[in-house]
């Protein structure tokens, strides 16, 4: 499949009939049963995995089945697959491994999977021979599909593989189903140029397409309509956005625009790559007020040496005075990162930049992970490959690092009234309240279910490091 695929509105027709006819499928075995199909979804991975699942759940609600958290009672089974690192594989198949036993059991459960890591030839050549009991297989270029594919299951009874190499068109007004109502996220891109040489997202996700920014301010203006305050922009480089696009946009343009619309409080967005922030973002940032002072800049390592392997394309010196930069123009803002130990030829001396960037730069969140060879990239091929017991111990270090800084910032909180959105009722005390800051802190605060969905200010009275306790205004 060399050339891109195009979704007609055949195709998308194709879709809707197939949804009335499972649905009345599924209505049919209510009436006969008293009960309706239930549907189950575990996602792995990133925020672009999480909202795929919401728009897989959204056809799954119009195809008539109900959602269950519980997977041993769902007669539609659903893995969205990461592939990022081999642990994210693992748990999958051993999940599978178990499903197995279990469909044995009750021959009418479905099986699909779908997401990053059914891109990969491996991955496929693993379940055809170890997984015979999966229905239906598909990729992160066809979500749109599911509906089809699972028609042509039911008719056929054989399992149905469709996974493309090459990206359609961007699909436009998919619905999706939002965990939290008044939060919601909006892809603004898809795919990534970036190439970093341990990274397999461009390989399993494609290369980098902006969406249109009239989609997308349409897209938010009505989540605004159905109450939504706050949006998460969702792209691997959103700093990139627009540059291919026809009439090109930057991205601090679009924040600007999606400022303007009336609704939404609080904008949020990610990821940062650091070579490519402008000073027209930071202003952007600086200026629009619905914009949170929140960044999360994944710097990866603190080595130049290594950062130069990885392909990150900035140095220690370079992502430091950004963040200078930054934090001149605005002044509270808080940083988050990720960070990857034990990429290949890592030195001692290589470490100690890490550190030394965690330290210098204060992180209020940091994401650690052990370096995973994955298959296909650069970095797997590169030699003097850490061994684990050097990298765990690495590991451990960083994360005393980070504690501190964390705390740290969390201690510079405590006395300061801060505007929380009340998301739910805390899982462990019903008498209290949990919500984030609009730099992201996790706040936990006395006060009653109807404050859920609003911005309240709290006094922050206690630092509990990883969050914050507080009391209402
Ligand atoms: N596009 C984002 C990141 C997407 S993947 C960015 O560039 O920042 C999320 C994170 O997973 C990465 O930031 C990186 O820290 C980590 N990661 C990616 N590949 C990895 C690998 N092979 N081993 C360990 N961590 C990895
Ligand atoms: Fe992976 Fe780098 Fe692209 Fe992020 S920017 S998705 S780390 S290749
Ligand atoms: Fe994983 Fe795919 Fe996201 S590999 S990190 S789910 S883009």
């Amino acid at each position: 499949m060399a050339e891109n695929r195009i979704i007609h509105d055949e195709e998308l027709r194709e879709q809707e009939e197939a949804i009335a006819k499972i649905r009345s499928m599924n209505d049919k075995y209510t009436a006969e049963t008293g009960r309706k199909r239930k549907y189950f979804i575990l996602t792995t991975g990133c925020q672009m995995n999480s909202h795929d699942s919401e728009k897989l759940s959204s056809m799954l609600t119009d195809m008539g089945y109900e959602h269950t958290d519980v997977e041993s009672e769902a007669d539609f089974i659903l893995y969205n697959t990461c592939c990022v690192r081999e642990n994210a594989e693992e748990k999958i198949y051993g999940r599978l491994g178990y499903l197995k036993y279990y469909k044995e059991k009750n021959r009418d459960i479905k099986i699909a999977l779908c997401g990053c890591m059914m891109q990969q030839e491996t991955v496929l050549d693993k379940i055809k021979k170890t997984f015979k009991n999966v229905d239906i297989v598909f990729g992160t270029f066809n979500i749109y599909k599911l509906p089809t594919l699972m028609l042509t299951n039911m008719e056929t009874g054989e399992t149905v593989f469709d996974i493309w190499q090459e990206h359609g068109e961007i699909m436009e007004d998919f619905r999706s189903i939002r965990k939290i109502p008044f939060k919601a996220s909006v892809n603004i891109m898809y795919g990534c140029n970036n190439f970093c040489s341990y990274c397999i997202v461009p390989y399993v996700r494609g290369r980098e397409r902006s969406r249109q920014p009239e989609d997308i301010i349409k897209e938010i203006k009505e989540l605004a309509a159905e109450g939504v305050k706050e949006v998460m922009l969702l792209g691997q480089n959103v700093n990139s956005y627009g540059k291919t696009l026809e009439k090109p946009v930057t991205f601090a343009e679009l924040l600007r625009q999606i400022n303007e619309i009336e609704g939404i409080e609080r904008i949020r967005f990610m990821t940062s790559h650091p070579k490519d922030l402008s000073d027209e973002l930071i202003a952007a940032m600086r200026d629009c007020d619905k914009v949170c002072n929140y960044l999360h800049l994944p710097v990866q390592s603190g080595s130049s040496a290594v950062l130069e392997r990885m392909n990150r394309r900035y140095t220690k010196e370079k992502y430091l005075d950004l963040v200078a930069k930054i934090k001149k123009e605005i002044p509270d803002i808080l940083i988050s990162t990720d960070i990857i130990v034990g990429f290949p030829g890592e030195t001692e001396e290589d470490f100690q930049e890490t550190l030394d960037v965690v330290d210098k730069v204060g992180y209020s969140t940091a994401f650690t992970f052990l370096y995973s060879k994955r298959t296909g990239t650069p970095a797997a091929v590169m030699e003097d490959q850490i061994d684990e017991k050097t990298a765990k111990e690495r590991f451990n270090r960083l994360l005393e690092h980070v504690n501190a800084g964390v705390e740290r910032i969390s201690e510079t909180m405590v006395g300061t009234v801060e505007n929380v959105l009340v998301e739910e009722i805390n899982r462990q005390d019903k008498n209290m309240l949990t919500g984030r800051t609009e730099r992201n802190s996790l706040v936990h605060f006395e006060g009653g279910e109807e404050l859920i969905g609003q911005v309240v200010p709290v006094k922050i009275t206690q630092n509990k490091i990883f969050y914050l306790i507080g009391e209402r205004m």
